[in-house]
C-alpha cells in the first residue's frame, strides 16, 4: 500500500502537483505511465484532501482542475461542440453512497422516500481512449480525441480504419457520439510490439500521425454517449445507438439503490476475467436526462455520474534474478523472477518487465525490493523499485541470444532487441505455436507440449518440416497412439489447403498480424510477387509503413528463410489465391487515390474497385487507368497531369469520352465522381 499523508506544508504540496503533472504528462502526452494508476489515484486524493482543506492555496495548474492533457503537437486540433467531461472516483462502498447521497440532495430529494427514486445505469468502465465522432445526414465526417476536455487531436483518418465505427449510419441523422476506442484481448498478443498493455497500443495506435500505419485497424469502440433530442435517457439512448448501427457498452444495467450499484459492481470485477476487452472500474450515471440535465456539471465532471475504480493489491518482494525469454520473433523479454508473494489471491513467483526500456523507467536492479501486482487481476507484473539493496546488480542486456547464441540486435525504430538467428530453438517454438493457431493454418491436435517435443527431439527443424512428418516420427513423441497419429495427419494434410492470407499470417513475420496479412494478399496476388517486390514497393502499399516494409524485405532476402519457404511449398501446399471478379464494371481496369479522401476511407474504397474487378496500384503511370483525387493531392495528380498532357500532342481527338478511352491517358476523377462511376460506369 502507498503511505498515505495529509499534512503538507505548502512546500510539499506544490511538489505533489508538479509530481502528478510529470506522471500526468508521461501517461496522456507520451503514452509511457510511469506510474501505477492506483499510485497516481493516492497522490491525486492527498493533493484533493489537501485542497479541500486550503481552498484559497490551490495552484491553478493542479491536475484536480483539470480534465485530461494537452493535446499532441502534430495533429490539427479538434475543437469539441460540448466539453468532454471526465468522471469522479469512487473506491468503496461508502464513496458510492456518498455519491447516490449528493445525487438525492442535488434533486432535493429524499433517497427514503420511493416514489422519489431515482434510476441509475450501470456499466463497465472500458480502459482505452475516449474519442468524438461527428456524424452528418447519416456520414462519419470527423472524430477527435479529448485532449483537455474543449481540444483534442483530429483522428479522423485513424478512425475511419476502426471496423466497429460505422462509416454510415442506419438512418441520416446528424449527431455526435462518444465513446470509447479500445484493442480486444485476443489483438493484443498478435499485435502488441512494444507496448505493455491494450490502452497503450490504443493511445499509440490512433495517435499515429500516418494512417497508412495499420495499427488502427485492430482498434475497436464502443459508444457510450450521444447527443439526441428524441430519448429520454441512458438506456433509451443506448437502444438508439445500437439501432443506428453502434456497438454500444455491454452489460449495462439498472439500479436503483446503493445495494444494486454495489452489489452489480463486485459482480463485475468478479466477471472480469472473461471478458475479451480490459476494464478499469465501472460506472454509474443517473438513467434519466432530465434529472441529469437537473445536476448539471462541476469544473471537471458530470454531478449525475461517478467511476468506481479497482484498486488491484500492490505487495512487496525481492527480485532474485531477471532471465531472458526469447519469443516467436526473436524479441528478447527480461523477466523477473521473484521471491513467491501471495498477490489478489495467488502465489506470484514471476513477473514479465516487458522490455528493457521498461527496465530502464521502472529502475528495476536484481535484488531489489519492489512493488508487484497483477495487471487485470491476471497478469504479474512489477510496478516499479522501491528500494536498492547492497548487492543490487543491474542487469545487462545480452548481446547473444541465451538459447541459440546467436547475434542480438537492436534494430532501427524498436525499442525491442531481437535474436536475429532465424533458425534458434526458441523462435522455431515460438513460430510452430503460431503456425497451428486457428487464425493461421489452424492445424487441430497440436498443443504446445507436442510441439516443444517435436523441436527438442530434433523431428522439425523449420516450420517446413511440420508438413514432412510421418506417422513413424509422431509415434516418437509422448502419449501419441494409432487415433492421435492419425487424426494429427489428417488435420495437417487437411490445412496444406489454404488461401493466401492465412498462409502469410501463419509465417510469423513479425508485424504480420491478420490485418496486414490481408493487405499483402490483396496488393500480391502471389508469393512469387510478394517475393519479387523490392523495399520501396512494399511501403508504397497503402497501410504498409516502414517499419513492417522493412521487416517482410529483410526476410524475403533471407536465404536461410527463403530456403525454408521453398521446401514449405513443396510439401504439397497448395495456395488458394482470391481472384478479383473479372466481369465487374471495373474489370481490367487500375486505380490510385490520392490526397485526404473525406466521403469514404481508403480501404473502403479500395474494397470497392476489387469487389467490381479493378485493381489498385501503388504509383502513377502511363498504365494509371484512373486517378481518383482527394483534398490536397500531391506530386501525384501533378505527375498524371503531365502524362496526359504529353499524350495529348500524339492524340489529337480532343473530346472527353474519347480522351478517357484512349490507351495511356489518366482518368482524373473526384471522390464524387468515383462514387458516381462505382454505381453507374
Ligand atoms: S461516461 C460525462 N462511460 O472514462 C460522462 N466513460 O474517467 C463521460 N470511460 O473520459 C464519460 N468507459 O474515456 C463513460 N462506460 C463509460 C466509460 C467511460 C470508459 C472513460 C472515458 C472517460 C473516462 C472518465
Amino acid at each position: 500500500m502507498a503511505v498515505q499523508k495529509d499534512n503538507f506544508s505548502l512546500d510539499e504540496y506544490n511538489v505533489l502537483v508538479d509530481t502528478l503533472n510529470k506522471h500526468a504528462d508521461a501517461y496522456y502526452v507520451k503514452d509511457t505511465p510511469t506510474i501505477s494508476d492506483e499510485a497516481y489515484d493516492d497522490l491525486y486524493r492527498q493533493a484533493l484532501a489537501f485542497e479541500q482543506k486550503n481552498p484559497l492555496l490551490v495552484l491553478p495548474d493542479s491536475p484536480t482542475h483539470r480534465v485530461g492533457d494537452k493535446p499532441l503537437p502534430g495533429f490539427k486540433p479538434f475543437l469539441h461542440s460540448r466539453k468532454m467531461y471526465s468522471l469522479g472516483n469512487a473506491f468503496n462502498r461508502d464513496d458510492i453512497e456518498d455519491f447516490v447521497k449528493r445525487v438525492y440532495k442535488g434533486l432535493n430529494k429524499s433517497v427514503d422516500d420511493d416514489a422519489e427514486s431515482v434510476d441509475f445505469a450501470l456499466q463497465p468502465k472500458i480502459d482505452g481512449l475516449a474519442v468524438s465522432l461527428v456524424y452528418e445526414n447519416g456520414v462519419f465526417v470527423r472524430g477527435g480525441t479529448r485532449g483537455d476536455g474543449f481540444k483534442g487531436e483530429d483522428v479522423t483518418e485513424n478512425l475511419k480504419t476502426i471496423r466497429s465505427i460505422p462509416s454510415t449510419l442506419s438512418l441520416p441523422v446528424s449527431i455526435e457520439v462518444r465513446g470509447e476506442v479500445y484493442l480486444k484481448l485476443s489483438e493484443f498478443e498478435s499485435v502488441k510490439g512494444d507496448y505493455v498493455n491494450p490502452r497503450n497500443f490504443a493511445a499509440g495506435a490512433l495517435r499515429q500521425l500516418d494512417a497508412r500505419v495499420s495499427a488502427s485497424k485492430n482498434l475497436d469502440f464502443f459508444a457510450y454517449q450521444s447527443f439526441n433530442e428524441s430519448v429520454e435517457g441512458e438506456l433509451q439512448s443506448m437502444k438508439a445507438l445500437s439501432d443506428l448501427g453502434f456497438e454500444v457498452i455491454p452489460f449495462i444495467q439498472s439500479a436503483a439503490t446503493v445495494v444494486d450499484i454495489f452489489t452489480y459492481f463486485e459482480k463485475l470485477i468478479s466477471q472480469k476475467d472473461s471478458f475479451d476487452f480490459d476494464i478499469d472500474g465501472a460506472v454509474a450515471k443517473v438513467d434519466q436526462f432530465s434529472l441529469q440535465d437537473r445536476l448539471g456539471y462541476t469544473t471537471k465532471m458530470p454531478r449525475w455520474a461517478t467511476s468506481y475504480k479497482y484498486k488491484s493489491e500492490e505487495v512487496e518482494t525481492t527480485v532474485k534474478d531477471i532471465v531472458f525469454q526469447v519469443g516467436r520473433t526473436g524479441v528478447i523479454t527480461p523477466v523477473a523472477e521473484l521471491d513467491p508473494v501471495k498477490v489478489s489471491g495467488a502465489v506470484v513467483s514471476r513477473a514479465t518487465l516487458h522490455n528493457f526500456d521498461e527496465v530502464r523507467k521502472k529502475n528495476v536492479s536484481i535484488g531489489d525490493t519492489v512493488l508487484v501486482r497483477r495487471a487485470g487481476e491476471v497478469i504479474p507484473e512489477v510496478i516499479r523499485s522501491i528500494a536498492k539493496n547492497d548487492n543490487s546488480k543491474d542487469v545487462v542486456i545480452p548481446t547473444h541470444c541465451p538459447v541459440c547464441d546467436g547475434d542480438v540486435v537492436n534494430l532501427e525504430g524498436e525499442v525491442a532487441f531481437r535474436c536475429v538467428n532465424y533458425s534458434c530453438k526458441a523462435q522455431l517454438k515460438g513460430r510452430l505455436r503460431h503456425l497451428v493457431a486457428r487464425q493461421a493454418f489452424d492445424i487441430r491436435g497440436f498443443g504446445d507440449a507436442l510441439l516443444d517435443q517435436s523441436v527438442e527431439r530434433g523431428l522439425v527443424l523449420s516450420l517446413a518440416d511440420l508438413f514432412y512428418l510421418t506417422s513413424e516420427d509422431l509415434y516418437q513423441l509422448d502419449n501419441m497412439g494409432e487415433k492421435s497419429v492419425s487424426n494429427l495427419l489428417q488435420s495437417i494434410e487437411t490445412a496444406k489447403t489454404i488461401s493466401f492470407s492465412r498462409f502469410l499470417f501463419g509465417l510469423g513475420l513479425p508485424f504480420v498480424g491478420t490485418h496486414v496479412a490481408d493487405v499483402l494478399a490483396a496488393h500480391f496476388k502471389s508469393i512469387d510477387g510478394l517475393r519479387a517486390s523490392s523495399q520501396d514497393e512494399l511501403i508504397s502499399i497503402y497501410e504498409i509503413g516502414d517499419k513492417i516494409a522493412a521487416s517482410i524485405h529483410r526476410f524475403f532476402s533471407d536465404s536461410i528463410f527463403l530456403g525454408m519457404l521453398d521446401r514449405l511449398l513443396g510439401s504439397g501446399i497448395e495456395i488458394v489465391y482470391e481472384e478479383a471478379s473479372s466481369d465487374g464494371i471495373f474489370s481490367g481496369k487500375s486505380f490510385l487515390f490520392t490526397g485526404a479522401l473525406t466521403l469514404f476511407s481508403r480501404i473502403e474504397a479500395q474494397t470497392k474497385v476489387k469487389n467490381l474487378g479493378g485493381k489498385i496500384v501503388s504509383s502513377v503511370s502511363k498504365n494509371l487507368d484512373v486517378l481518383v483525387v482527394g483534398e490536397n493531392p500531391g506530386s501525384k495528380l501533378k505527375k498524371a497531369i503531365k502524362i496526359n498532357d504529353s499524350l495529348k500532342d500524339v492524340s489529337l481527338q480532343g473530346a472527353a469520352d474519347e480522351l478517357n478511352s484512349t490507351v495511356g491517358f489518366i482518368d482524373i476523377l473526384t471522390e464524387e465522381e468515383f462514387l458516381t462511376a462505382s454505381q453507374t460506369l
